[in-house]
């Protein structure tokens, strides 16, 4: 009952991933249990495995303390944590068009894998062979419209991170596991070799992170952090309300408009932000999530009076298509 397309079956690279899959699939439906298959591959693999967490300086509140401590108090994977902020703002720094941010992203990632990959050269003397992507189906769908989907390059919708920005001189080997998977079906996946529940459920988020939610140059005054501010409250709130898992995305957007308001007997003349969620099965349709007045007004007013700088809150209730989730 599986498809796939042909831009799979006539690579190698494609059948060498179509292989480890029926495997998979085989094994389960066959009665394997996957914690032997994957107790075979962690030895395979062993002590060279080696994880790297970027701090692209684009991550939300408090995101790069809550990811390292999933991955070291659940996940029990030793991860090294690089810092690399000021790399990628100089970089985006002037930088207005969505596709130049993502390109720009892309190819700075790379250069810190590369990096690490040599310091790890270094340590154990032995040159590191692979990079290991959680890339998806609906990222290569939407960078490269596949041969014979009657679409071309200059349909890009919008170059993800991780497939339309690598540089063709990548010194690293790639191996994308789950290019071939919809969210649904990773999940699906996750749950079989028992990743933890709260990890599965997280809500996706870009790997050009708030740059693309940012609108505009995103080094400009203070976004950046108006922006984590905002997302925060407007998650906790989801949050709060036991609505989470009912929604496929939520986050803020930062507009690079300013408009009046009247802030204690004070004229203000300050940020709008815009609040955005969608349910979906895949990512590759949504639609808005309709959510209580209630719920908005209050996310609305904890808005306006926690977050210096902003005095208008506008909600997006636009589906996908015509609008992508993300609005960059
Ligand atoms: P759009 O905005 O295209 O997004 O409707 C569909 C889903 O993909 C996520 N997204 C990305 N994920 N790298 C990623 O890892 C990217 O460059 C990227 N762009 C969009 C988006 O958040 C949504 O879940």
């Amino acid at each position: 009952g599986l498809q796939y397309h042909p831009e799979v079956t006539h690579s190698a690279e494609g059948m060498e991933t179509l292989r480890y899959f029926l495997f998979d699939v085989c094994g389960v439906t066959a009665g394997w249990k996957m914690e032997d298959v994957l107790d075979e591959e962690i030895k395979a693999i062993g002590d060279r495995l080696h994880c790297v967490f970027v701090d692209n300086g684009l991550l939300r509140y408090k995101e790069r303390e809550r990811v390292m401590e999933t991955f070291e108090r659940d996940l029990h994977l030793p991860v090294t944590c690089v810092d690399a902020t000021e790399q990628f703002l100089s970089k985006l720094k002037g930088v207005v068009d969505p596709e130049m941010k993502r390109k720009i992203i892309g190819k700075e990632f790379i250069c810190i894998f590369d990096a690490f990959a040599q310091d790890m050269e270094h340590k154990f003397g032995k040159k590191p062979a692979y990079l290991v992507q959680g890339t998806l189906y609906p990222d290569v769908i939407e960078s490269c419209p596949p041969p014979g989907s009657g679409r071309t390059h200059s349909h890009t919708i919008k170059s993800h991170h991780n497939v339309g920005g690598l540089p063709k001189d990548m010194k690293l080997k790639l191996i994308e596991p789950l290019k071939l998977l919809f969210k649904d079906e990773v999940r699906a996946l996750g749950r079989i070799l028992d990743v933890p529940e709260a990890f599965l459920k997280r809500h996706p988020f870009p790997g050009p992170g708030l740059a693309v939610r940012v609108l505009g140059d995103v080094t400009e005054g203070n976004a950046l952090d108006i922006l984590r501010q905002v997302d925060e409250i407007f998650i906790q709130s989801i949050k709060d309300a036991g609505i989470y898992d009912s929604i496929w995305q939520a986050f803020a957007v930062f507009l690079p408009i300013r408009s009046v308001g009247v802030q204690g007997d004070q004229r203000t003349h300050s940020h709008v932000v815009a609040l955005r969620a969608v349910t979906s099965q895949d990512g590759m349709t949504a639609d808005w999530y309709n959510f209580e007045h209630k719920f908005l007004d209050d996310v609305a007013r904890k808005i306006c009076n926690g977050v210096r700088g902003v005095n208008r809150v506008v909600q997006d209730i636009t589906s996908k298509p015509p609008s992508t989730i993300e609005w960059e």
